[in-house]
């Protein structure tokens, strides 16, 4: 990404006055950039959340420099005091929008065209609010279910992350409104949050946690990244030169703008000589520390202009995008219609036993609907990421309106309006269930628990709902349950029900998405972006989750999400990438060709059914694991690499056609510090889940190096001799010490690949000489630079001195 503003923002930058750069790296009140109005650079207003706006107008008057501390944390809580529940305290009186899908929701449609119409739609709402960013999308891996900001995050999976969140920034950004990727890095828990410690190892942070990242990045370019409130690997994220210089300035080539999140950098002079170009919001005393360390050169004048640089030219961006991409005003009963839209691609329906759904007016005489959440609907999760709906559909009343004429809707509570129990609703539920034909029950976890700066207790649902639901299976056959949750889920009576339709925070849309999905007028087409677990034991983050004395261990390393129930065999209750359809797909004449680039791959949907549908494909690669006696990279057995959807009516087929490029190929060398594609032979898996491969080929891959090691003194003859070229030049030399011919000397050498001692004793010992270390130094170090490995540092740059 290069930045075609850098020239001209420079220019600025050198006209600008120490305290108008110093005010320009601070931020303005709560919401805004300073700006240098003597230079007519404006200031820049940002606005809340991923799905949806939060705007409030008293926060964003530009005259004040004051932030209400009080005012900020209101907003981002979530509390379950019913007294601050109410919308005007937790919102901060935001006016009104359109409350699209959570992302986690929105990632269950596998959709990047609807992401792109969502960025489009948030943009417009935007440019009407006066609003330059939107502080989103959020992109961290859902890596456990317990985290208080799962909703608010696409996938455990980075490749379908990276996908949505672009299509979501590209939808901004092409409407003249900059993006703000966040969290980054490795804010996977609420817990201690701005404190908390990931702990993560290289491996697994380029190939899960930062992957996302830097594909929403290569396919998006987001105009601003946000960094988190965490420490990753001992250092706060604001503050971390690693992570902000080597790995997204460096790696990457970021261009943009780093911002902070709000309050999140501890130490400013060490934010900004690491990158970190804006402090969000304003505070006083920080930026009188940045002065003093400043005006003592303890952050060079040069540091303090790189990160001005950073901002003038986003907000010439900016003025230049919005001047070129004018936008229509919005239409509220437009994006209300696309947030039911995408809530009805993205509700995913888990389990429909002996096609129960769609209800017919035959099988629903008599449906009784029973629960809070089908009057009262819990349609967003808490904090940062919460919208005031502008429209909000009710569940009873879609189902009411759209059931046929003669089924008539009866409603019951079932348990109190905080979801406790209560004994008389929970009878007059059960009695009502015995005399219908078909019962649906809205469930949820109990209100307001969990969301931003709270982690989820369990992953239980209300007990009072969970009750409810088992009772009424010991008696009634036609159960249909319908769950709005922020994560995955446990389900004990999961095999009892007949159908479980699964919402998630699905906006304001929610209610009319589920009764067109359960009356059959919308063909369900989600396919779940996370593994639900059978137990929170099973889950991989379950030992370490959410850290001790600091520390968050990162203890599953690569193996997040399937890639751990599969190489486990763990059987979830439902896995990665399910999701049932009204129709039946199938699919056949895979067809792989090695392309320069990587390799292309194309096979045939079918819509075997008797209705038009649309089916999401999932391209997975699999690895063997490595062989159990030799220390080489290891694998997952089975990574997502592509995806693609299609719409097919009844009878129809398509080819479909998906690219792999050599990064798809490629695992992380911890070695070489580095991407490496190895040769060798892999499976490639076509599914319609992770755990429902329809077809599979193998693909030979010429790779880029063989698996390496670093050689020293110390390496033991037997791992040396394998790396390519060191023999030669190891006998080349020894022949000419010894005197010895290469052929007695390639003799020799040969038992001594049984020593498990390091190649200098091993070889003295063999040969019966004080051989030269530096010469054999420099052998080793011939083939490291040959095989680029990279001496391992005993504090690795992205490894602070602690580990
Ligand atoms: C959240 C961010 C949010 C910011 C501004 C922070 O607490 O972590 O996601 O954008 O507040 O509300």
């Amino acid at each position: 990404m290069t930045n075609t503003f850098g020239a001209e923002a420079a220019a600025l930058v050198a006209q600008m006055t120490i305290t108008e750069k110093l005010d320009l790296v601070c931020g303005n009140g709560l919401w805004r950039t300073k700006g240098v109005p003597r230079l007519e650079l404006p200031s820049l207003l940002m606005v809340d959340g991923s799905n949806g706006l939060r705007v409030v107008p008293d926060q964003i008057s530009t005259d004040t420099q004051n932030t209400d501390l009080g005012a900020f944390l209101n907003a981002v809580e979530t509390t379950d005091d019913p007294e601050k529940r109410d919308d005007n305290v937790l919102l901060g009186k935001s006016i009104p929008a359109t409350c699209f899908p959570a992302l986690s929701v929105l990632a269950n449609s596998w959709d990047i065209t609807l992401a792109h119409e969502i960025g489009t739609a948030l943009a417009i709402e935007c440019r009407a609010a006066g609003a330059q960013i939107l502080l989103g999308p959020g992109i961290n891996l859902r890596r456990s279910p317990l985290a208080g900001r799962g909703f608010e995050y696409f996938s455990e999976d980075p490749i379908l992350t990276g996908e949505m969140a672009a299509g979501v920034i590209r939808g901004l950004q092409d409407n003249g409104v900059g993006a703000s990727l966040k969290h980054f890095a490795c804010n996977n828990s609420e817990t201690e949050r701005i404190s908390m410690d990931s702990v993560v190892e290289p491996r697994a942070l380029h190939e899960v946690y930062l992957l996302g990242f830097e594909r929403a990045i290569a396919k998006s370019s987001p105009w601003t990244v946000m960094t988190s409130y965490n420490r990753l690997n001992g250092v706060q994220t604001a503050q971390n030169s690693w992570l902000l210089r080597d790995v997204l300035r460096g790696r990457w080539s970021y261009a943009g703008m780093i911002m902070s999140d709000w309050h999140g950098i501890q130490d400013l002079p060490a934010a900004i000589s690491a990158g970190n170009d804006l402090d969000m919001p304003f505070n006083a005393a920080r930026r009188r520390r940045l002065k003093d360390a400043v005006s003592v050169g303890n952050v060079p004048t040069r540091v303090l202009d790189e990160a001005c640089i950073h901002i003038a030219a986003l907000t010439l961006r900016i003025a230049d995008a919005q001047r070129r991409l004018t936008v229509s005003r919005p239409n509220f009963v437009v994006h209300h219609d696309l947030a039911r839209k995408a809530a009805s691609r993205a509700c995913v329906l888990l389990k429909n036993q002996n096609d129960i759904l769609p209800l017919t007016p035959k099988s629903c005489t008599g449906l009784l609907v029973i629960g809070t959440g089908a009057v009262a609907p819990e349609i967003q999760g808490a904090g940062s990421a919460a919208v005031r709906p502008i429209r909000c559909d009710i569940p009873l009343e879609c189902l009411k309106t759209i059931a046929p004429t003669d089924v008539p809707i009866h409603w019951e509570a079932g348990w109190s309006a905080n979801g406790d129990d209560d004994a008389l609703l929970h009878n007059a539920a059960l009695a009502a269930a015995r005399s219908a034909e078909t019962v649906i029950v809205f469930a949820s976890p109990p209100p307001c628990i969990s969301g931003e700066n709270a982690d989820r207790p369990n992953l239980t649902l209300c007990p009072s709902h969970d009750r409810l639901i088992a009772e009424l299976t010991t008696f009634h056959s036609r159960v249909i349950v319908v769950l709005t949750h922020p994560d995955a889920v446990v389900l004990p009576w999961a095999d009892n029900v007949q159908a479980i339709l699964s919402a998630g925070y699905a906006g304001s849309g929610y209610g009319k998405a589920v009764a067109d999905i359960l009356f059959g007028h919308t063909n369900p087409s989600g396919k779940t972006s996370v593994t639900w677990p059978m137990r929170p034991e099973d889950c991989p983050a379950f030992l370490g989750y959410p850290g001790e004395q600091g520390k968050h261990f990162y203890r599953e390393g690569i193996f997040v999400g399937y890639r751990f129930f599969d190489i486990r065999q763990i059987k979830p209750l439902f896995p990665f990438g399910h999701g049932l359809s009204y129709t039946s797909f199938t699919y056949d004449a895979l067809q792989l060709t090695s392309t320069q680039e990587g390799a292309s791959v194309r096979f045939t949907v079918s819509n075997t059914g008797t209705r038009a549908g649309r089916e999401i494909c999932q391209l997975y690669l699999r690895r063997s694991p490595a062989a159990a006696n030799r220390a080489l990279p290891h694998h997952p057995l089975r990574a997502l690499k592509g995806f693609t959807s299609v719409s097919l009516e009844a009878g129809e087929s398509r080819v479909v056609d998906i690219a792999l490029n050599r990064r798809d190929l490629a695992y992380f060398d911890t070695v070489r510090d580095d991407w490496t594609v190895p040769t060798g032979t892999v499976s490639v898996d076509i599914g319609a889940s992770s755990r429902d491969i329809r077809l599979s080929a193998s693909l030979h891959i010429v790779g880029d190096a063989a698996p390496t090691r670093w050689l020293d003194l110390h390496t033991p003859p037997g791992q040396v001799l394998e790396i390519s070229g060191v023999k030669k030049d190891l006998v080349a030399w020894l022949a000419d010490v010894t005197g010895q011919s290469i052929v007695e000397t390639e003799t020799q050498l040969a038992p001594c690949t049984r020593s498990f001692l390091g190649i200098y004793d091993t070889l003295c010992w063999s040969f019966g000489l004080e051989l030269d270390e530096t010469r054999l130094t420099h052998i080793l170090d011939d083939a490291n630079r040959r095989s680029r490995a990279k001496k391992p540092a005993i504090t690795a740059k992205h490894i602070h001195n602690d580990y």
